[in-house]
């Protein structure tokens, strides 16, 4: 169903303002205090704006810890399920923040824009390999070097995904750019280049999906650190995959050496290593996402993700697929379908689950940027107090 305007305006202000109650009544109780960064943030705040909020959801990673802790959820009448309530407000920001906004809308609040992408990008990139070469000749066996470029013609290959590159990257960086403004929009102070380090280290190591060290909630109540192994085989997996494409554009374009290469060339190896990686950790995650609590999750954010993981697999799947038969009359076919889901994910990157990272780290710069002011606040009051304070007299100030 349709939903106007104005009442899609009252359901998100009504979201915020639920979440900024729960915020305030977590914060008198402080049963949570220190599992993660989220409550120490909160712990700095007395009242919460809209764009706190923002700042705590894209904070949280959703391990569920404190749902599970809290004697307050549901059928209590307080209610409070932060992780669903973070879920919904993430889904907002994703939406909010990205450009061009018309197509933020149409993408990013119902996933049909996602597959009416996925099968222009096949018709397109399958379609244009037998345009130009014909059913038969797609389906000819080529080998040696520049053999795929006889599938999809060099300057065609290379002007696309360089247009799309650039426009999923610029997507995110507008996002990433309103996004910054609004959540420091409160903060006078600057940020240094160790807060910037320190959040590099709490997103390299998922500091927060490890539930203070036993593992996180997820899928159910018993604490597990899979979610986080298996999010650093994709995380991982991706880095060596767009590796390995970025050395291949060296040896293709700087060494004069196009694609395919041998099997023990890094290009390979780092491909190869990255896909098994991605593909293990992303049936991992959908599997794991089979068996959640469905009264923590928010049902549009998990077919949102479960879309996004679906996509990079298809990405990995193809892209071993073209590696398996790429000396077969079916690399023509596999190189199109491939080459049609990287783009997909490529174009569809500024408002699917994928900015999730932009808007991620973001929060834990600023988080990492609080908990440094925190700190020198605290030593400078230490420093003021006196030092010993025996028998009601003052000994040193
Ligand atoms: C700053 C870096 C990153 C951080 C802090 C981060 C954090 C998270 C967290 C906390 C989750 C689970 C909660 C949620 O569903 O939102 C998640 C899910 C996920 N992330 Fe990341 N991530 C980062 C980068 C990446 C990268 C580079 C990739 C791969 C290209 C990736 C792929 C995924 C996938 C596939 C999921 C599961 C989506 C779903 O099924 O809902 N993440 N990430």
């Amino acid at each position: 169903m349709q939903l106007s305007k104005e009442t899609k305006n009252q359901k998100i202000r009504e979201l915020y303002e639920d979440g900024k109650r729960q915020m305030e009544l977590c914060n008198a109780c402080r049963y949570c205090e220190g599992f993660c960064a989220v409550w120490r943030a909160i712990e700095w705040r007395r009242e919460f704006s809209d764009n706190d909020m923002k700042y705590l959801a894209n904070l949280c990673h959703d391990c569920r810890d404190c749902y599970y802790a809290c004697p307050f959820t549901t059928p209590h009448e307080f209610g409070i399920n932060p992780p669903k309530t973070f879920a919904k407000i993430r889904e907002e920001t994703y939406v909010k923040y990205a450009w061009p906004s018309s197509l933020a809308k149409l993408m990013g609040e119902k996933l049909t824009g996602f597959w009416i992408v996925f099968i222009v990008s096949i018709l397109v990139f399958v379609g244009g390999a037998f345009v130009k070469n014909g059913i038969s000749g797609t389906f000819e066996r080529y080998t040696g070097e520049g053999s795929f470029y006889e599938i999809i013609p060099k300057g065609v290959m290379i002007s696309v995904f360089t247009i799309l590159g650039l426009w999923m990257v610029v997507g995110w960086l507008i996002g990433a750019i309103r996004y910054w403004r609004d959540i420091r929009s409160s903060k006078t102070d600057k940020v240094a280049w160790k807060d910037i380090i320190t959040a590099i280290k709490y997103a390299m190591s998922l500091r927060y999906l490890d539930g203070g060290g036993a593992g996180c909630t997820y899928p159910t109540e018993k604490p597990a650190a899979n979610r986080r192994w298996l999010h650093h085989l994709v995380g991982y997996g991706f880095l060596l995959d767009f590796a390995s494409t970025t050395l291949a554009a060296f040896y293709d374009h700087v060494l004069h050496v196009p694609a395919p290469y041998p099997v023990f060339h890094p290009v390979v190896i780092l491909g190869t290593v990255g896909g098994i990686m991605m593909i293990i950790g992303l049936i991992g995650l959908l599997y794991l996402k089979t068996k959640t609590d469905k009264e923590v999750d928010d049902e549009f954010s998990v077919k949102k993700g479960s879309t996004f993981s679906v996509a990079l697999l298809f990405v990995a799947l193809t892209g071993m697929l073209v590696l398996g038969f790429r000396e077969t009359v079916l690399m023509g076919f596999w190189l199109s379908i491939h080459l049609a889901s990287v783009a997909t994910l490529f174009f569809t990157a500024p408002y699917s689950k994928f900015a999730h990272f932009v808007y991620r780290f973001l929060s834990l710069v600023n988080y990492a940027q609080e908990e440094r002011v925190e700190r020198e606040t605290r030593v400078v009051q230490k420093a003021k107090q006196p030092l010993v304070v025996q028998k009601g007299i003052k000994i040193n100030n």
